[in-house]
């Protein structure tokens, strides 16, 4: 078995039977025929970098890592064009675009990840979605063993919500996303706190977000998390006011079709979980959304801590918190 441990940003331990790297499409479609001869049909996993997927168990199938790299670049009169490969790193290429003076992806700095899981939960902060940016997104269709692309409409992006993640595993696996971004781009600054920059640029808000981010958030290089553990729920005005009559200081944002979202976090903090810990899987001190591994954590702690959460959230506030991080169990995904 091959270990997995430094292979996902929460770093449980846990192994896998094999891991290839995929390296082009030529490359993966040469893996896939030697899994086929192998008699590994669909059981495979394919990852990025492992930040928004936790291994809670050994797994019996082999991961396959995206790292099909490369940026291929061009110009209109009113866009910036880029064809991206699946493995490239997202804040990287974040960077690089900044450095070309390509402006739009600021707000988006410092996610962790590859540009190819981007869009799969389209990645969001600050105001912006990577929806926004994107023109089109390459996948290697296994039903039918060749290249497709999808448009941004028929990619379904929702908040943290795209096709690509209610299909069966493997069926589409991201080689490149297609980027459109305007040369007169428009910076989003309405949220807090960029909201308070005096004369916002793309390099100041880049920086307030990097800045934003390493004070609120736990770095997984040094403590084990995949960042927000569940989605902020979405729920009807009913139910907000209902809420309001015990908890008159709620916070909750509009959202579309008479909807409001509240905060996971605040829910979560309202509760007592923030800082508490259950054996070695905490409930982080600043952002009670992060559940972090203290050092030695195992899948059995942090499936125990998360239920128990998620049951206390229900049973307060009558609201059902949906994970955001992808689960998996020795056979596949987990559902909370
Ligand atoms: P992985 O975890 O490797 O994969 C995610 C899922 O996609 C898995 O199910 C995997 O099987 C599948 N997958 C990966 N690559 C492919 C592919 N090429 N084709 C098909 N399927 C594939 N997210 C936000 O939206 N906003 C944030 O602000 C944010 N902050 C974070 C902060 C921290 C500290 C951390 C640890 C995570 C944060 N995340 C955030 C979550 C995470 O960064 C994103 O979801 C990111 O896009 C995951 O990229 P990855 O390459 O690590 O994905
Ligand atoms: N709050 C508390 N107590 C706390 C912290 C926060 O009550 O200790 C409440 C406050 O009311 C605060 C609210 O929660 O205003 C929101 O907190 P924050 O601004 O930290 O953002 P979030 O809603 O918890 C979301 C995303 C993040 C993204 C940030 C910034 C989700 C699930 N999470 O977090 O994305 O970076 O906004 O845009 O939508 C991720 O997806 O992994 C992620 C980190």
């Amino acid at each position: 078995m091959i270990s997995l441990t430094e292979r996902h940003t929460f770093g449980l331990s846990a192994n896998c039977p094999d891991i290839q790297t995929i390296k082009s499409v030529d490359g993966l479609v040469t893996i896939l025929n030697k899994l086929k001869n192998q008699g590994v049909d669909e059981n495979y996993l394919v990852l990025g970098e492992g930040s928004n997927t936790i291994f809670t168990e050994d797994i019996n199938m082999p991961v396959l890592v995206n790292s099909i790299k490369g940026i291929e670049y061009t110009k209109t009169n009113v866009c910036h064009k880029m064809k991206v490969g699946a493995g490239e790193n997202w804040h990287e290429l974040v960077k690089w675009c900044i450095e070309n003076h390509i402006y739009g992806f600021e707000n988006l700095a410092l996610i962790p990840g590859s540009v190819g899981a981007a869009p799969i939960q389209n990645i969001g902060a600050y105001g912006i979605e990577i929806e926004r940016f994107i023109d089109n997104v390459e996948f290697f269709d296994t039903d039918n063993n060749v290249i497709n692309t999808f448009t941004k409409k028929e990619c379904l992006f929702g908040y943290r919500d795209s096709v690509f993640k209610h299909q069966k595993l493997n069926q589409r696996i991201i080689t490149h996303v297609m980027f459109s971004l305007p040369v007169e781009n428009e910076l989003v600054v309405n949220y807090s706190p960029l909201d308070k920059l005096d004369n916002p640029t793309p390099q100041t808000v880049f920086e307030e977000v990097v800045n934003t981010r390493n004070r609120k958030l736990p770095n997984p290089t040094k403590i084990g998390n995949s960042g927000s553990f569940y989605k902020n729920p979405v729920i009807t005005e009913e139910h907000l006011k209902q809420l309001q009559l015990s908890h008159p200081d709620i916070p909750w944002y509009p959202n579309a079709n008479s909807m409001v979202k509240v905060p996971a976090a605040w829910l979560i903090d309202k509760l007592g979980f923030k800082g508490t810990s259950h054996g070695q899987i905490g409930c982080h001190k600043h952002q009670p959304l992060v559940l972090v591994n203290l050092g030695k954590g195992t899948g059995e702690e942090l499936l125990y801590f998360a239920k128990l959460i998620k049951q206390k959230v229900k049973e307060s506030f009558d609201i059902n918190l949906e994970n955001e991080v992808r689960i998996m169990g020795a056979d596949g995904l987990i559902i909370l």
